[in-house]
Formats: C-alpha cells, structure tokens, sequence
C-alpha cells in the first residue's frame, strides 16, 4: 500500500463513513419514534373503544367482559371512579401502576390523555380515557402497556442497524480499496516513469489513461520523455562535432609545426607552413568565439539591447567593412535602402548577423557576381533581404541548414572555412530580436534570406 493510496483511501472513508453514520442515525430514530407513536396511539384508541362500549352500557356485565378480554393480552385495564376509586382491573395492580393512578389530572379531554410514553425508563406506558354519561364523569379507563414490548422491538431494530452498518462499511472498504487503486494507479505508473527517465531510460510505456486531465499527464510525460532523449542525442551529436571541428585544425597544426621545425626546412618552406598554422589559428579561434555565442544564447545568457537605428547610414558602414573582401572575389554589393528608414535593434548584434550572411553569400558565389542587400518597411515591420547569384542550396538540405555544423559540402566548404555555425547564430540572434529568417533557394539559382523584425 502506497502513501497517495492509504491517503485518498482514508478521505474517502471518512467522508463516506460520516455520511452513512449521520444518515442511519436520523433513520434510526425516526423509525424508534414512529414505532413508538404507534404502540401510543393503539394503546390509546383501545382505551377509547373501552369507553366508548361503557358510555353506551355502564352495566357490571360490560364491565366484567372488557376486564375479560384485556386479561389474555398484553395490555392491562383499569376502570375508576371519578374519585380514584377501582370499580375493575384486569391483571394486578402493580405499584407503578396506582403512582399513574394518583397522578391523573382533574379535566382530561374526552379523546382522552397519554399518561406515560417514557418507554426507556418506566415500566409501563399509559393512557386514560374518561367515560361520560349525561355530561357527568362516570369514571376513567386507564390503559397500561408493559414498555418491555417495546424494548425488545427496539433492540430487535438496533441488530439489524448494526448488522446493516457493518455490512455497509465492509462493503465501503472493499470499493474504497478498488477505486483507490483504480485512481492511483495510473500516477503510480507516471512517477516511476518519470524516475525511470531521470536514470536516463526514455522508453516509457504508459498506459492508455484516457483523455481526461490524466491522460493528458501521462501524453506530457510521454512528450518529456522523447524531447530529452532528442535533447540528449542533440547534445551528444554536438559534443562529437565539436571535438571533430577541434581536432582538423590542431591536426594541421601539430602536423606542419612538426616539419617546420626539422633542420632540413628551407626557410620559404617554414615561412609557408607557419602562414598554414596561423590560418589555422585564426580558424580555431573563431570556432572558439562561435561555440562560445552559441553557448551563452543557450543559457539565455546574453542580452539585446536594442536602440533606434537609421538603417542607411547603418548598413553602408557595414558594407565598408566588406567590400575589400567582395573586391578581391570580383564581386558587387548592391544597397537598396530608403533614409527614412528607422529599426529597432541590438547595433552590434544585428551587424554580426548581416555579416554572417554577406560572408555566406561570397563564400557560396563565383566571381563577377553581385549580392543585392534590400531594406524596406512593411506593415510597421522591417524586412532585411539578402540575395546572391551564386550556387545556392538543393532543396533536401535547406530545412537543415540553420542547425548547428550543418554544411552543405562538408569537403568544399571546409577549403573555404566554413565550420557551419554562422547561420544557427544567425537565426537565435534574430529570434532573440524576436524576428524570424526565411530562406528561398534553389541550386544554381542564388538564394535569398529574409529577415522580418
Ligand atoms: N548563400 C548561400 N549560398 C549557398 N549555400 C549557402 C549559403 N549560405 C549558407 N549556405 C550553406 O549552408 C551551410 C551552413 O551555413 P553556415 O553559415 O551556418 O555555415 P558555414 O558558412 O559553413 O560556416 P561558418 O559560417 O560557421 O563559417 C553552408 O555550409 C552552405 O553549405
Ligand atoms: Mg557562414
């Protein structure tokens, strides 16, 4: 027996067992009570039928036969005179019985009195019914019932409550015992999956639990279970490409600092090979600034801050910086943007973003191309695209291309330096400006991104 068991199993035994003991309680007495109300009130009709058979004939022979015919019942009768007097009674009279006799009160109405209905501590209960002749008191009939019937009848109806109660209450555990394990099961089963998965085994079976809230629970469960094992994978796939990434340049760096340093190495040689180690170095640590971004944008651990920004002057300071680099390919960059153009963005970090893309669009182009850079508002949104004429992308690795070491030739872009990172930053620094990056592109046919922010 579990805790969660043990404890929605003992709510519901108390509720469910306050219910029952309030209602039998008030049943019970309603039946005790009804009961006795009848047992009064036949007592009672039966001395007026006395009296009514005296009122028409107070004859001594009346009188013998109802003292006759009470003698063989369980009722006792007793005839007075208006001055307490006994003209008749049909067993002996008991002293309990001549306290009652005593105490009757001077103007009883004619349908008569209860006298006693204390059937749990008197001996008897009583009534009396005065008998009227001409508008005179002719004497009284007093009727007596021993309370015993009464008490045996009770105790009679207290068995079969208890006999009910416990058979209730057995019953109750049982269903409580089943519901419960029907209610708890199933979060049961939820908490040793949910253990199971921090030991790290994401094959989780739940049951079928239905589509109320804890169906719904166990679904979640289910979705947590695969998004970690996709996380885990992920993490563990990154690891080996950045292990993978680090180790090529350390490669070439170990390899041609080894040649350089043999005697036998002219000195245009060891002038070229220490040229390929810093290249390499240059490399590795931009792999280095890459991974660390990326790291600090999974922490949520950097910042945008963003300003008002006059896009013109913005974007021909950035184009500045890279035309050298478009010269030497033979390249054009074309800027279409409108001076009255204003954005909200992180300076800095939206520059990175534009350079990662102008760098892309050199990189995967020919010479004697032309990159165009258009800038423009729409709907209070600013939309930045950036459009080359070079190779472009073939359809199946498009929706790849923004994952992290995602190259589309891994033996070519190598040669031209690429470790695959600059988009996947590209697209968590736009997603943090809360904007989003499109990209249109066929092979051979130039490719587009668009940035909306
Ligand atoms: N303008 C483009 N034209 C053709 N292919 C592109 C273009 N931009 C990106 N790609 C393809 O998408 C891949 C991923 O680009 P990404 O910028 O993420 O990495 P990279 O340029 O190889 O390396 P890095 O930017 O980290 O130096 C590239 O390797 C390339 O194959
Ligand atoms: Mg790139």
């Amino acid at each position: 027996m579990n805790k969660i068991s043990f404890k929605i199993g003992l709510l519901f035994f108390v509720a469910i067992f306050l219910l029952e003991s309030i209602s039998m309680f008030f049943l019970h007495d309603n039946i005790i009570h009804s009961r006795v109300h009848d047992e009064l009130s036949a007592l009672q009709t039966r001395g007026n039928n006395h009296r009514e058979i005296l009122e028409a004939s107070f004859h001594e022979e009346t009188i013998r036969h109802i003292a006759m015919m009470e003698a063989r019942t369980d009722t006792q009768v007793i005839l007075t005179t208006p001055e307490d007097g006994i003209y008749m009674s049909s067993n002996k009279v008991t002293d309990e019985m001549k306290k009652i006799l005593k105490g009757t009160p001077k103007n009883v109405p004619h349908d008569g009195l209860i006298l006693e209905d204390n059937w749990k501590h008197a001996t008897y209960i009583a009534s009396i019914s005065p008998v009227v002749i001409d508008n005179k008191v002719k004497g009284y009939v007093y009727m007596f019932q021993n309370t015993q019937k009464i008490k045996d009848l009770i105790s009679g109806l207290n068995r079969h409550f208890l006999l009910a109660g416990f058979l209730s209450l057995l019953f109750m555990m049982i269903i409580i015992v089943f519901l419960t394990r029907a209610v708890t099961h199933p979060l049961i089963k939820m908490s040793d999956a949910t253990k199971r998965i921090s030991k790290g085994d994401f094959s989780v079976s739940l049951p079928n639990l239905g589509k109320d809230e804890m169906g719904e629970l166990g679904e979640s469960i289910k979705v947590l279970a695969s998004d970690l094992e996709i996380l885990k994978n992920e993490r563990n796939e990154f690891l080996a490409s950045i292990s993978h990434e680090l180790r090529t340049p350390l490669t070439y760096i170990k390899g041609y600092a080894e040649i350089a340093r043999r005697g036998d190495t002219t000195a245009a040689d060891r002038d070229n090979y220490l040229g390929i180690i810093h290249e390499e170095a240059v490399k590795l640590s931009k792999l280095v600034k890459d991974l660390f971004d990326l790291a600090k944008m999974d922490e949520n651990n950097f910042s945008i801050e963003k300003e008002t920004v006059q896009l013109l002057p913005y974007f021909q300071r950035i184009i500045e910086k890279v035309t050298p680099a478009l010269n030497e390919n033979k390249m054009d960059l074309i800027l279409d943007c409108s001076d009255q153009l204003y954005g909200q963005i992180d300076p800095i970090r939206f520059e990175q973003v534009i350079l990662n893309l102008l760098d892309n669009a050199k990189k995967y182009s020919e010479p004697n191309t032309k990159i165009s850079l258009d800038v423009k508002q729409l709907i209070n949104k600013i939309h930045v695209k950036v459009k080359d004429e070079g190779k472009g992308i073939p359809e199946e690795d498009v929706p790849r291309i923004f994952e992290r070491f995602y190259r589309v030739d891994k033996s070519r872009t190598r040669t031209l330096g690429g470790t695959g990172l600059g988009l996947s930053i590209v697209k968590q620094l736009v997603e943090a400006h809360g904007g989003t990056i499109e990209v249109k592109s066929t092979r051979n046919g130039g490719t587009t991104f668009e940035i909306i922010i």
